[in-house]
């Protein structure tokens, strides 16, 4: 079975659960959980809440015990994106496909809807009664993570920047969580110091090279496959790798920091899902 096989059949067992934790669409107030059903169930690659099972089993636990943690983190990234695509923020209509959720169901609704996704994820980190878990995510998330990185890409936006400051919201607003997701995993399978640090430097490495594939993508890619529209960070002006050093170096320090991701992993364990997934989150063209 190649990687994007894996990762379709194991992107359905997250589905059926977020199925399950979700609130229904004739639940009061109906409106709400429709705008968050529909964000959730559109298409994303549920990557992030793969990183919590693939890093508990790496570091020896048995099955889907996670399945509540991995959830939570996919309820956070989908209500970053939701928020990120409001008028106030990045200010685009398209998003998995399908008009952003404050384009179907206006900004009130859609700002209420990433709130309400934020909430329902810590209840799920809840189920798991382990307070470190929670407090990494809560960390990860905030003004010294994700929301951290945000406002720097906010304020850079129509401005010069030098690299220390596009590794500053690269690293805080995508590759914090994706590192998050990997520690959860691996500390709830038990994982010990060096494993600890191996995932940590593989998540920081992969992380950094998803979001500079990111913005070559809103160059080089296609908006029907990636589900986005194309061409949104040079209409804003973003801080983008592309826009600091041109496509090519930018593709070329992507594939050192995989290289890194890769080289981050301890030689005497099985890596094979981890190697696969750098090498797709480099080729990937959504
Ligand atoms: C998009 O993330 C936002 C970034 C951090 C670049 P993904 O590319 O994982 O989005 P989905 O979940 O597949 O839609
Ligand atoms: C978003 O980065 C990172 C988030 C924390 C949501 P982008 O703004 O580049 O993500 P896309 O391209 O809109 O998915
Ligand atoms: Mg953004
Ligand atoms: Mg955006
Ligand atoms: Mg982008």
């Amino acid at each position: 079975m190649d990687f994007e096989q894996v990762l379709e059949r194991e992107g359905l067992l997250i589905e059926n659960h977020l199925e399950r934790y979700l609130p229904s669409e004739d639940e009061i107030p109906f409106i709400i959980h429709k705008a968050i059903r529909y964000s959730v169930f559109s298409g994303g690659k549920r990557l992030r809440p793969l990183l919590v099972l693939w890093a508990y089993r790496w570091a020896g636990g048995i099955g889907d015990g996670p399945i509540s943690v991995a959830c939570a983190m996919e309820l956070i990234h989908t209500y970053s994106l939701i928020h990120d695509d409001l008028p106030c923020m990045d200010n685009d209509d398209l998003r998995r496909g399908k008009p952003t959720c404050h384009r179907a169901f206006t900004e009130g609704i859609a700002t209420l809807a990433g709130d309400a996704l934020h909430a329902l994820a810590f209840e799920l980190l809840a189920v798991t009664g382990n307070i470190q878990i929670i407090r990494e995510v809560a960390h990860a998330i905030g003004t010294k993570g994700l929301v951290g990185g945000q406002v720097i890409d906010l304020l850079t936006e129509g401005h010069e920047f030098n690299e220390e400051t596009l590794k500053y919201i690269h690293y805080h607003k995508t590759a914090s969580l994706i590192t998050v997701a990997l520690r959860c995993g691996a500390l709830l399978a038990g994982a010990n110091t060096e494993e600890m640090e191996s995932i940590t430097n593989y998540g920081t490495n992969l992380g950094l090279a998803f979001q500079i594939v990111d913005d070559i993508l809103d160059i080089k890619g296609n908006t029907t496959q990636l589900g986005k529209t194309v061409g949104s960070d040079e209409n804003k002006g973003k801080a983008t790798y592309p826009r600091l050093f041109g496509i090519e170096r930018s593709e070329s320090i992507a594939g050192d920091l995989i290289d890194c991701a890769k080289g981050s992993l301890p030689p005497d364990k099985d890596n094979t899902l981890f190697f696969e997934l750098a090498d797709f989150v480099i080729n990937r063209v959504y």
